[in-house]
């Protein structure tokens, strides 16, 4: 049986990662709207992937007898200002479901609730090759440009990643499963 501030922590979660996929969605619609059809199926692809993460969660709670409870949510952002813009947005909310998990696993150890954290075993290192992903995808759009077939090229990179269908990138990011 979970602790009321451990319920309330994972419910917290289950709304940041449904947070997540509304703006990974958003920012695939930005993209097929730029015609980066390769960055719309990632980002499309990996909206469904939070879901998941979401549904992981939802059920663990359920399995402890607790109420998931699902918030309201506040719109994603519509406009980037660049690609690069986009990917560092993606970075940075990456950072802050990290420092959340962190959060989350030491209220486990303190409280301390051993079944909990056992359960966030799967995402430490599910989020560990969520940042070296996207930090990867960052720095080699970083490197390659946005400019002229930059552009075409990053586009067409995502698209090989999306192809493996989410278990491996390893074009642009070295070997991180996605
Ligand atoms: Fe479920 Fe990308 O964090």
């Amino acid at each position: 049986m979970l602790s009321q501030k451990m319920a309330d922590r994972l419910n917290h979660q289950i709304n940041l990662e449904m947070y997540s996929s509304h703006l990974y969605l958003q920012m695939s619609c930005w993209c097929a709207y730029q015609s980066l059809d390769g960055c719309a199926t990632f980002l499309s692809q990996h909206a469904t992937e939070e879901m998941g993460h979401m549904h992981r969660l939802l059920q663990y709670l359920q399995e402890t007898g607790a109420l998931a409870i699902l918030g309201g949510m506040e719109a994603p952002p519509t406009e980037f200002g660049s690609l690069i813009e986009l990917f560092e947005k993606v970075y940075q909310h990456e950072l802050v479901v990290t420092s959340k998990i962190n959060d989350l696993v030491h209220l486990a150890t303190t409280e301390p609730d051993y079944s909990t954290l056992q359960f966030l075993q799967w995402y430490v290192a599910e989020q560990h090759q969520e940042e070296f992903l996207f930090k990867g995808i960052l720095d080699k759009i970083k490197l390659i440009g946005v400019e002229g077939q930059g552009m075409f090229l990053i586009d067409r990179e995502l698209e090989k990643i999306a192809m493996t269908n989410g278990k491996e990138a390893t074009s642009m990011t070295g070997t991180a499963a996605v």
